[in-house]
């Protein structure tokens, strides 16, 4: 799959498939969804889920062109999409071109993601017109935490509402090839999705989103505590925890490992 693919799968009729995208930070957990999955996002969320952070804030442009190269080795179907992590583009758009060609000179991957809307167009527009294809994301944007105060959804007033979508309309004339709408009252993200060109991702947003996009720990009950926008599909942790118990079990008292798990001198 190409960026241009993705870029042209917009829900204009209703025999498009919606995008379907997930995190992914390590080489074999790339390979396990890569043939489910249009883009696979290394998120920055990585901060929290790989390095226990309390955000995104402190995640470095190196963890994220590490994971991001761990995550091309393992994948050959879906598009690679990178977060620029937080202080990495905002200062100017030049500074954003650096940021962004180290990405993708380290790791390989097709695109990167920021957060911001119009505040962020002539950079993304800067971007795109030299190489490097960019996924906006409006609405909910966790680098943003300290100013939004929290991680509450967002469009609830008139003024927040407007805001998002003439965010996601900015981003659009700007070039955005797919803009991720996250934590945003239905009506709000679906108005966002009418008045793009580009596909919407959404997050927490609608299911007329013309595609969705979860966290992967999130989704297979790697925690205990999700956001409500989260569907659990398993009970990964549980699993874990019941085949190390037995585990730890086994070797104290003395049945693991056997016969099948041990050397001998050749006959
Ligand atoms: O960092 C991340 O995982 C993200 C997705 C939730 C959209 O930005
Ligand atoms: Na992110």
């Amino acid at each position: 799959l190409t960026v241009p693919a993705i870029r042209q799968r917009k829900k204009d009729d209703v025999t498009e498939q919606p995008i379907v995208m997930l995190t992914a930070y390590t080489a074999r957990q790339a390979q396990l969804l890569d043939t489910h999955c249009d883009i696979l996002l290394v998120g920055d969320s990585l901060g929290q889920v790989i390095y226990g952070l309390d955000s995104t804030v402190p995640v470095t442009l190196e963890m994220m062109a590490n994971h991001a190269a761990a995550v091309v080795r393992g994948s050959y179907h879906s598009v690679v999409v990178v977060d620029m992590p937080f202080g990495s583009y905002e200062a100017s758009k030049e500074k954003a071109f650096e940021s962004a060609a180290y990405l993708l000179k380290a790791s390989g991957a097709a695109a990167v993601k920021l957060e911001g809307g119009a505040a962020m167009a002539e950079t993304v527009a800067f971007l795109n017109q030299r190489g490097i294809p960019v996924m906006g994301h409006v609405g909910l944007t966790p680098q943003a935490v300290n100013v939004l105060g929290g991680y509450g959804a967002r469009g609830r007033s008139d003024a927040e509402a407007e805001k998002i979508v003439n965010d996601a309309r900015a981003l659009d004339e700007a070039g955005a090839f797919a803009i991720v709408i996250e934590g945003v009252v239905e009506p709000i993200a679906i108005e966002a999705t009418r008045a793009v060109s580009c596909p919407t991702i959404g997050i927490g947003a609608s299911a007329q989103c013309d595609g969705q996009v979860l966290v992967t720990e999130d989704m297979l009950g790697m925690f205990d505590r999700v956001p409500r926008f989260v569907k659990r599909y398993e009970d990964i942790a549980g699993i874990i925890e019941k085949t190390v118990a037995q585990y730890a079990e086994e070797v104290r008292n003395r049945s693991f490992p056997t016969e099948d798990q041990t050397y001998q001198p050749k006959a």
